[in-house]
């Protein structure tokens, strides 16, 4: 999967997939990420890439050309499956999104700054709107980082069994159950001792039972939402 970000503050990515599973991801083959920086695109000077908000207001917003132009240079090489715009009035990304980004060939994903960006490209270039949460990032950055962890991790061959995505939270629409490792025993605390009796059947009777409790009690939303 290719995975090309339009940001003003391409530093800002240089570290999040530099390392463990998405670098593993990359040195694959199974994932690239490029970062383009919005500025190499504009023909404004001293490299500007963001304007007053016409009818006034607090905030800059960024400029259609800039982005166009970045777009449409990007468009050439590639046939992107989607043009995802991060945004908080975005739809909120969920596990079940991540799924099916995983699917797609190329993405294109535009960071927003200052007030956003001119609404004509939300228009005609955008595909897909995504907020990662109810709350206001001063930019897209993180949120690009977050989807591309998120939806990376997915492709086939990323994970190997260790690490395997199926047992994550939410992928059966169920928290994760507790998990625990060595030693068996901690200032008297014992690790539960159905994990430790080598019977498959039931850990995993165990797991489904403590994932269930901890949705029940944690997350009561998920089993409305999908039992
Ligand atoms: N940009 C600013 N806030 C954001 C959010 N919550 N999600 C995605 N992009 C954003």
């Amino acid at each position: 999967m290719k995975i090309d970000i339009i940001s003003v503050v391409p530093e800002l990515l240089d570290s999040p997939f530099a390392h463990s599973i998405m670098k593993r991801a990359k040195d694959k083959g199974l994932l690239e990420v490029k970062v383009i920086n919005l500025r190499d695109h504009t023909n404004y000077p001293r490299a500007q890439v963001d304007d007053y908000a016409f009818g006034g207001g607090a905030g800059m917003v960024m400029m259609i050309e800039p982005l166009v132009n970045a777009i449409e240079s990007l468009q050439k090489e590639t046939t992107y499956d989607e043009v995802i715009y991060l945004t908080p009035d975005g739809e909120t990304f969920n596990q079940r999104m991540a799924n099916q980004l995983s699917l797609k060939n190329n993405l294109l994903i535009i960071c927003g700054h200052y007030k956003g960006i001119d609404q004509r490209v939300r228009d005609h270039f955008i595909t897909k709107e995504i907020s990662i949460g109810d709350y206001v990032l001063s930019g897209g950055e993180l949120g690009a980082a977050v989807l591309v962890d998120a939806i990376g991790r997915l492709i086939p061959g990323v994970l190997n069994d260790e690490t395997s995505a199926l047992t994550d939270s939410f992928q059966d629409d169920l928290l994760a159950p507790p998990v625990y490792t060595r030693p068996e025993e901690f200032r008297g605390w014992k690790v539960p001792d159905v994990l430790l009796s080598g019977n498959h059947k039931l850990i995993e009777e165990w797991r489904m039972e403590e994932a269930l409790k901890r949705t029940e009690e944690k997350r009561p939303d998920l089993l409305d939402e999908n039992y």
